[in-house]
């Protein structure tokens, strides 16, 4: 794996002795909502989840018959789904988005939900380089994130966990994140708002 700097792997110490923090407080009815919100803009074909979690996004996209694939930098956060969908533990794999180890427009989409909140600002246009890469001509981009009005980069204590328990967290305008988009060639740029999140969609 390419060297990650402190901060990033302080993050992934973090998610490996807590991975049912990611997504602990979501209910099944919202993850059904964000789901449905996000497979609106993509082709019920070949789907990549970038940082995937505990796997709770799979039954969804499964159930109607997308080919989905979830990455994950958190070995223990892959485990955990590997575990809890044995006959789709393949479509599990620990992996760090600032390198996708697959083919060159292998995907007719990619989603993130709250995962660019912990790459850093300065990796953020290498990461959206190698989803464009992955992706098929016209294929499209679903990026959800916490929506901040003004920019924010540190390392935050998360007080409910024991430690390890600091996470980077990048926050973004819509302003700030729209460029990044445009700056890595993504095209048809929206911004959809959702109470505390914006979801940003596009195509290559
Ligand atoms: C806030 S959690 C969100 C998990 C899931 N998307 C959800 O909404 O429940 C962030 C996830 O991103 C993963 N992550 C952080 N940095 C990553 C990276 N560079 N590559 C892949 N996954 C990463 C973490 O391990 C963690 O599982």
């Amino acid at each position: 794996m390419k060297k990650l700097s402190a901060e990033e792997l302080q993050t992934v110490d973090t998610y490996n002795s807590h991975p049912y923090y990611a997504g602990q407080d979501q209910d099944w009815q919202a993850v059904a909502y964000r789901f449905h919100a996000i497979a609106e803009h993509i082709a019920n074909r070949r789907v990549l989840e970038i940082g995937s979690g505990i796997g709770k996004m799979l039954p969804f996209f499964v159930q109607a018959k997308y080919e989905y694939t979830g990455i994950d930098v958190s070995t223990e956060a892959v485990k955990i789904a590997q575990a809890h969908y044995p006959e789709h533990a393949q479509q599990f794999v620990c992996m760090n988005c600032c390198e996708l180890g697959f083919d060159e427009g292998t995907f007719d989409g990619v989603f993130a939900v709250n995962v660019f909140c912990h790459i850093p600002k300065s990796k953020a246009l290498h990461v959206l380089g190698q989803i464009h890469q992955v992706l098929r001509p016209s294929g499209k981009l679903v990026i959800v994130m916490v929506d901040v009005s003004r920019p924010f980069e540190q390392m935050v204590t998360v007080e409910d966990l024991k430690a390890p328990n600091q996470v980077l967290l990048s926050l973004y305008t819509k302003s700030e994140f729209f460029a990044c988009l445009k700056q890595a060639r993504f095209r048809d740029i929206t911004v959809h708002e959702d109470m505390m999140s914006n979801m940003y969609v596009c195509s290559k």
